[in-house]
Parts: C-alpha cells; sequence; structure tokens
C-alpha cells in the first residue's frame, strides 16, 4: 500500500470543500467513478450488515425533480453524478440470512459457524430493544458512508457536497421508494469545481483545537 504523506493528507482535506457550483462540462471518467463505487461499497458498517443502497441519478429529468425537491440547490443537475444514500426501513431476517450466506461464500466458511452470530444479530436488532430505533441506526451507517465517499473522492481530486437540504420523502416519490422498506437520507452531488465558485477559497472555519480535543 502506497502511504500518503502527513502534509498531502492534509493538504487534500483542505482542498475538499461543499461545493457550490459545479462545472456541468466535466464528468468523472469511468474508471475514477468505478474507484469511487468501490470506496463507497468498502464502507464499514456495524455487523458488517449495510442496511444501505446507493442511488446514482444520471436521468436529467429526474435530476430536475429532485433539484426541487432540494432546495433548488443546482448541484444536482450540474454535478457529473448525484448519489443518494438510502436506508433500509427495518432489519429482518431475510437480510442478516443474506449477509451470512455472503460472508460463508467470500470466506469459504461453513454456514453452521455462523449461527451464533446470526442469532445475536437478529436478536439485537430485529426482535431487541434496537429495532425500535433501526432507522435511525441505519443512517448513522449511511453518514458513515457519506464520509468515507467525501474523503475517497477528494484523494482522487473529485469534488462533492454533503447534502441534507432535501425533502426526503419527495426523493423517495421521485425516485419510485415509497412504500419499498427503502428510504432516503441524505445526498451527495459529485464532480469538479466550476472555476468561479467562490467557495473554493473560502478559508475552513474550525473551532480551535483546544475545544474539540481532548486528551484524559
Ligand atoms: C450532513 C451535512 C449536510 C449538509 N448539507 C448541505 C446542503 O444541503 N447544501 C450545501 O450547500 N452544503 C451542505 N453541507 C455543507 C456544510 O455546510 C459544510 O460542509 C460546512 O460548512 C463545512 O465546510 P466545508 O465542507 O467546505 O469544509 C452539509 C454538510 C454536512 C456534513
Amino acid at each position: 500500500m502506497n502511504k500518503l504523506s502527513n502534509a498531502d493528507l492534509l493538504a487534500t482535506l483542505e482542498w475538499r470543500y461543499a461545493t457550490k457550483k459545479f462545472d456541468n462540462t466535466k464528468k468523472i471518467d469511468e474508471k475514477t467513478w468505478s474507484t469511487l463505487e468501490q470506496a463507497l461499497m468498502l464502507t464499514p458498517s456495524s455487523y458488517g450488515l449495510q442496511p444501505w443502497k446507493f442511488i446514482i441519478v444520471q436521468d436529467l429529468p429526474t435530476r430536475e425533480k429532485l433539484q426541487a425537491a432540494s432546495w433548488n440547490q443546482a448541484q444536482v443537475t450540474d454535478c457529473s453524478h448525484h448519489v443518494v444514500f438510502v436506508i433500509k426501513e427495518k432489519m429482518d431476517e431475510e437480510h442478516i440470512s443474506k449477509f451470512i450466506e455472503q460472508t460463508a461464500k467470500v470466506r469459504n466458511q461453513d454456514i453452521s459457524t455462523l449461527e451464533g452470530y446470526k442469532k445475536m444479530m437478529i436478536g439485537d436488532l430485529v426482535n431487541g430493544p434496537r429495532s425500535e430505533v433501526i432507522s435511525e441506526w441505519a443512517a448513522r451507517q449511511a453518514y458513515i458512508a457519506l464520509g468515507n465517499f467525501m474523503t475517497a473522492a477528494a484523494v482522487l481530486g473529485v469534488d462533492t457536497c454533503p447534502f441534507e437540504g432535501i425533502e426526503p420523502k419527495k426523493y423517495d416519490e421521485i425516485l419510485g421508494l415509497t412504500g419499498s422498506g427503502w428510504k432516503t437520507v441524505c445526498a451527495c452531488p459529485a464532480g469538479y469545481r466550476s472555476g468561479d465558485d467562490k467557495y473554493a477559497d473560502a478559508k475552513k472555519v474550525r473551532f480551535d483545537a483546544k475545544d474539540l480535543i481532548i486528551y484524559k
């Protein structure tokens, strides 16, 4: 593995900013996009359960509808790839079994050795007290994917803008998710900054380290 230098890591994180204006003539090439897709898929999740889907909206009329459901933010139509982070509303045995089968297959394990793990997850997330707040739990996983995606994109010189300024229920309607058991949490347009986005040079506003980092 090639390790980034400390200085390069910080320069990359400084370079990333919430892009307000994308250059709508620039598209992310296939190889770079495929790498970012894999970065999304490599995001860690609680128990490894991946209670999410990532919907990449390419169709312009659909994007226009989504823009209207995103405080009319122009990034939705100007970006190269508009990613919508969608979560499973309820955890169920079917999803957990699918994950267990995948684990046995990928790791060439006897599935019976995973029975205890499966029961534990079902006891916790399907039948336990956490089942009451399961969509909060799933949303937290989606935000990890959002963060991972933005950092991976920045490493590859791709701009992004995290989006909570959306109407999730309208997104669900537009994307045909209503009643499917899946729902929108947040979104992230990705592409390349426009040369005249004044926010690109704005200084980062962060509290002092002494207020944020505590050693005990
Ligand atoms: C979860 C989340 C939701 C956000 N929603 C929006 C949004 O809807 N539109 C927007 O322009 N910026 C949005 N932002 C961007 C923040 O305002 C921005 O990240 C913050 O001011 C720090 O600036 P920087 O990302 O440029 O360093 C969001 C950021 C996060 C993390």
